[in-house]
């Protein structure tokens, strides 16, 4: 009888211990092989392009653990960006100082006549030069975003670095206004001198007079000055547009449309400095007597007949002959 119950015994605990075996034996399986739960997370990968959990504060985005694109974005923005940033900079500053070395300035062949006329009023200039002291800070804080942490950090330590990048960010976000502004204002103050017409066909097959001593006719502004126009109202509109979707950050879009914004302004960006160099150089050493026109307003009568011959003939039809006229008075 005590055998027959020893057997009841062990005939039980023998089905007990296989019934813990197998309730428990799938589960921790599960947990201890990495591969079953990495191949859930491809495929979630794959299905849905992100991997997404449940998180109790009200900012669902915060939720998203992985997001491929993300990878892609990285990837441009710390590698792609810098090389066609340095490169559109560094290539375009390159090919400045060659073209000074060959060419050097391009020099009023007939002389000063010492009769000036009017080129740009006071709210003109005033407008120029907001907008562009207003670019050159946005350009350098910008570019502090992009290439500071490999470049700038080594050389001055974290604190330093830290403390100038805020005050570079600030600057960045609040000069945005006034450079907006600036852009429509060059939009609206110049748009009628800067359509593309037939004489630009001419100035540009003639190269613009830049190599030789060539002077190309052109009315108030030549082909040059209206690729610089275009490039300032389509690139401003653009890294406005951009920028301030990066500022308020998901108003307007998801985590995709700022990476699309971040990636739309920062290039356009960089390649918008490397062509300001472009315009900054023909404006103050590349050319005699072009700072003037923005600097004080006026030009010599000789200079605008030699880079605005049809300008000059539209000023003398209006105001009379600038020829037969005292500076003091065209100037005025
Ligand atoms: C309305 C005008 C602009 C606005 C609202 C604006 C706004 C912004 C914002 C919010 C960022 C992101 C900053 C961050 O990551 O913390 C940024 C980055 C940047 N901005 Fe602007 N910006 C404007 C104009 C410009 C201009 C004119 C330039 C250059 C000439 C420029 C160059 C850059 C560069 C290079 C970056 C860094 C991109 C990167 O490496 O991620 N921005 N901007």
């Amino acid at each position: 009888m005590a055998s027959f119950a020893r057997l009841i015994r062990l005939t039980v605990g023998a089905w007990a211990f296989l019934l813990v075996i197998s309730v428990a034996g799938p589960s921790s399986a599960q947990q201890i092989n990495p591969t079953a739960s990495s191949v859930k997370e491809q495929q979630l990968l794959q299905e849905l392009d992100r991997i997404q959990g449940r998180v109790s504060i009200p900012d669902q985005r915060s939720g998203v653990l992985e997001q491929p694109a993300g990878r892609e974005w990285r990837e441009f923005r710390n590698v792609t960006l810098r090389w066609v940033g340095g490169v559109a900079i560094l290539g375009v500053l390159a090919a400045l100082v060659i073209f000074y070395l060959s060419r050097g300035m391009v020099r009023l062949e007939i002389g000063r006549s010492g009769r000036t006329i009017v080129r740009f009023t006071a709210f003109e200039r005033f407008v120029h030069w907001m907008t562009a002291t207003c670019f050159i800070v946005l350009a350098i804080s910008g570019l502090n975003i992009t290439f500071g942490r490999p470049l700038l950090l080594p050389l001055i330590g974290f604190e330093a670095f830290s403390e100038w990048s805020q005050w570079a960010k600030y600057a960045h976000n609040y000069l945005s206004f006034p450079f907006t502004i600036g852009v429509v204002l060059i939009f609206l103050m110049w748009i009628g001198g800067n359509i593309p017409n037939k004489v630009d066909v001419d100035w540009i097959k003639r190269g613009g007079g830049l190599v030789g001593h060539d002077h190309p006719p052109a009315y108030r502004f030549n082909a040059g000055q209206k690729a610089i126009y275009w490039i300032v109202v389509v690139g401003g509109v653009l890294v406005a547009a951009t920028g301030y979707e990066l500022m308020f950050p998901f108003y307007l879009s998801g985590i995709e449309g700022m990476q699309l914004a971040q990636m739309i302004h920062s290039i356009v960006a960089v390649l918008f400095v490397a062509a300001m160099l472009a315009h900054i150089y023909i404006g103050t050493i590349g050319m005699e007597g072009a700072f003037e026109a923005m600097g004080a307003g006026t030009v010599d009568v000789n200079w605008a007949k030699e880079h605005h011959s049809l300008w000059l003939e539209e000023q003398n039809a209006r105001t009379g002959d600038a020829r037969s006229q005292p500076a003091a008075t065209l100037a005025e």
